[in-house]
């Protein structure tokens, strides 16, 4: 995710473009930049900058731009490391276009070589400076709209982007399909923008545009179309959000929020890494050679936290669907043991932020050893994606809630269809038994989408237990990390107590700890286990242990033991780690929130534990 922001009017744009970008910070903060038309000169002033939009502040302060029309972008990178010559806006050859954009373009590697062949010249890695070129190239004694519908015709991808230019300066133009894009309308001035939340501060009365559309704004006037140039008539809606709840899309929390999100992250990280045509799954930016996995005698997963717990379900996926097999440990122990790895060994670090020290710290050893890393990282350009041989993106935007939940379930996705890549490329299954996970895998983002339909029923739930002074999490198999993930989302955002556990191991400890006043929440979906999980749930029945199920739709035995069942649609139970998490994010987050704790920043907590 990144934000955009433009503006037509009398006023001096700078820090109109400054206040929207600040606005906009929780989408993306690697780089920022302003773009304005200079009247006087009849160019464009460019200022930009690595870092949070406090440096793109200073910059400006310095070294002003004076005019009443920009654009302006604070950036979440994708392509390209977070750099000066990265950020945006971007220009084309001439210096008299100047576009950001939110979104990423898949085809821009060959544009780009078309365009270079054509004689026009890059400046840096990104793919929207392909967009600044094709414009450039259009844009030939026909108007700047139609210039830009040219070029977005020949994208393909996910954009949202904002265009000024030189000749024609009292003109910006917004284009969208795949991104959001509102027009936030203004008298005698008006807006463009990711999101609401930019705008809210000049205006209350917003147009939302919709996929394939381009607007093109004066300071008294908007005009929306298609990419063929038909007139669409859009109506205007009124905002009633403050600035605060804006930010959150109208949640009140970036948690809330970011749970909410998965659906939409998982479904665009899915499609993402299948070939459309050959079904076959593809990892641009992973650049470890296939030869190299075909050697691989052994995994080593190291990671910390939430990310840990997503390994140790890759484990049963790489050791299941591979025969691979996989070790994993914690960071802060991996970094200090004696480990019998190397050359032979692929070690797969996964970490949210890309920063965590403990995790670095591993993946430095590994290589000392001689093994190869592959990194799963959320953030492009960070530590761990520069130390690791290859990287796979969870591009799950930036994750503000300190408990990570969308990053999570992106790691899984992310991590699912690698073990499915590797035994695509080591040839241990067949291509038939691929598609049939793949195809299973597809549907996770719609059963997302009908749990996230019991929030009002979970939050319900959650209520009636958040009184309670701890919590036991059990599960098996492939949801025994699915516990470890439930107890410590209750943990860090409650502060209540909260074990996960081995269901398995009850008799060897924890079936002490049952008794009326704690409540033992047992992910029981449909699986091999299931019959186990029943009898630790009738054991813990039996001691009048408080139970709350996760169970999967259709199951009426799970009813006869407890009132509070949450049901998830049946899947492979394979996959069923990426279903019952988002009950145990909401179970968590709406106890915090009865308890009146700080649901995105707890205390004593971090989003990224950078040092030791
Ligand atoms: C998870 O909710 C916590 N915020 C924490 O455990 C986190 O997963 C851990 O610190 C690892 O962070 P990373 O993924 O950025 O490396």
């Amino acid at each position: 995710m990144c934000g955009i922001v433009g503006y037509i009017g009398d006023k001096e744009v700078q820090p109109i473009l400054l206040a929207g970008l600040k606005r906009l910070e929780y989408r993306g903060y690697d780089s920022s930049g302003i773009a304005v038309i200079l009247p006087k000169k009849n160019n464009i002033g460019i200022r930009k900058s690595p870092g949070k939009i406090s440096v793109l502040e200073k910059l400006v302060k310095n070294k002003p731009l004076g005019g009443t029309v920009g654009i302006a972008h604070t950036r979440w990178a994708t392509h390209g490391a977070p750099t000066q010559v990265n950020a945006h806006p971007h220009h084309d050859c001439s210096g008299q276009i100047a576009i950001v954009h939110n979104g990423i373009i898949e085809n821009y590697e060959s544009l780009k070589a078309q365009l270079i062949e054509e004689g026009h010249a890059f400046a840096g890695q990104t793919d929207t400076e392909v967009i600044a070129h094709l414009i450039e190239k259009f844009y030939k004694n026909i108007p700047l709209e139609e210039a830009v519908a040219k070029a977005l015709k020949l994208l393909t991808g996910s954009f949202a982007i904002g265009v000024v230019a030189a000749r024609e300066p009292d003109k910006l133009v917004g284009a969208r399909l795949g991104s959001p894009l509102i027009v936030g309308v203004g008298k005698g001035e008006n807006f463009l923008a990711s999101d609401v939340p930019a705008v809210l501060g000049f205006t209350k009365e917003v147009v939302f545009l919709d996929e394939n559309e381009i607007v093109v704004l004066d300071k008294d006037n908007f005009k929306v179309s298609n990419l063929e140039g038909k007139t669409i008539f859009k109506e205007t809606t009124r905002i009633n959000w403050d600035i605060d709840q804006a930010e959150k899309s109208g949640f009140d929390h970036f948690m809330l929020k970011e749970i909410n999100e998965q659906p939409r992250i998982l479904e665009s990280l899915i499609n993402s890494r299948i070939d459309k045509e050959t079904g076959k799954i593809f990892f641009k930016e992973q650049n470890i050679p296939e030869t190299r996995f075909k050697d691989v005698k052994n995994i080593f997963i190291v990671a910390c936290g939430t990310a840990y717990h997503a390994g140790l379900v890759a484990k049963y996926a790489l050791e299941s669907v591979c025969g691979i097999s996989t070790q994993i440990d914690v960071s802060s122990e991996f970094r200090y043991r004696d480990l019998l790895i190397g050359p032979q060994t692929l070690v797969i670090a996964i970490s949210q932020s890309g920063e965590t020290a403990d995790t670095l710290a591993g993946v430095r050893e590994a290589k000392r050893r001689g093994s190869s890393v592959i990194s799963i990282c959320n953030v492009l350009g960070s530590t761990l994606t520069r130390e690791s041989d290859g990287i796979i993106y969870t591009h799950a935007g930036p994750e503000i809630g300190v408990a990570s939940t969308k990053a999570y379930t992106a790691q899984l996705a992310a991590l699912y269809l690698f073990a499915f890549y590797l035994a695509q490329i080591r040839d241990v299954l067949p291509a038939a038994k691929i598609k049939k996970l793949l195809d299973e895998l597809r549907k996770v983002p719609k059963y997302q989408v009908e749990i996230l339909k019991l929030q009002k029923s979970i939050a319900t739930l959650a209520r009636r237990h958040s009184h309670l002074g701890s919590f036991l999490y059990l599960g098996r198999n492939v949801n025994y990390p699915s516990a470890l993930e439930g107890a410590l989302k209750l943990k860090e955002i409650s502060y209540i107590p909260a074990e996960g556990y081995a269901a398995g191991e009850m008799k060897h400890g924890p079936i002490a700890l049952i008794d009326e006043y704690r409540a033992v929440v047992c992910i029981a979906p449909s699986s091999k286990v299931y019959e186990k999980m029943v009898s630790n749930i009738q054991e813990i029945r039996s001691r009048k242990g408080r139970i709350i199920a996760i169970a999967t739709e259709g199951d009426k035995e799970i009813k006869e033991l407890t009132r509070e069942v949450i049901y998830v649609p049946k899947i492979d139970e394979i996959f069923s780690p990426l279903l019952v998490v988002l009950p145990l994010q909401l179970l968590a987050y709406h106890i915090a929130v009865k308890r009146g704790c700080d649901v995105d920043q707890p205390r004593n907590l971090a989003k990224s534990v950078t040092v030791e």
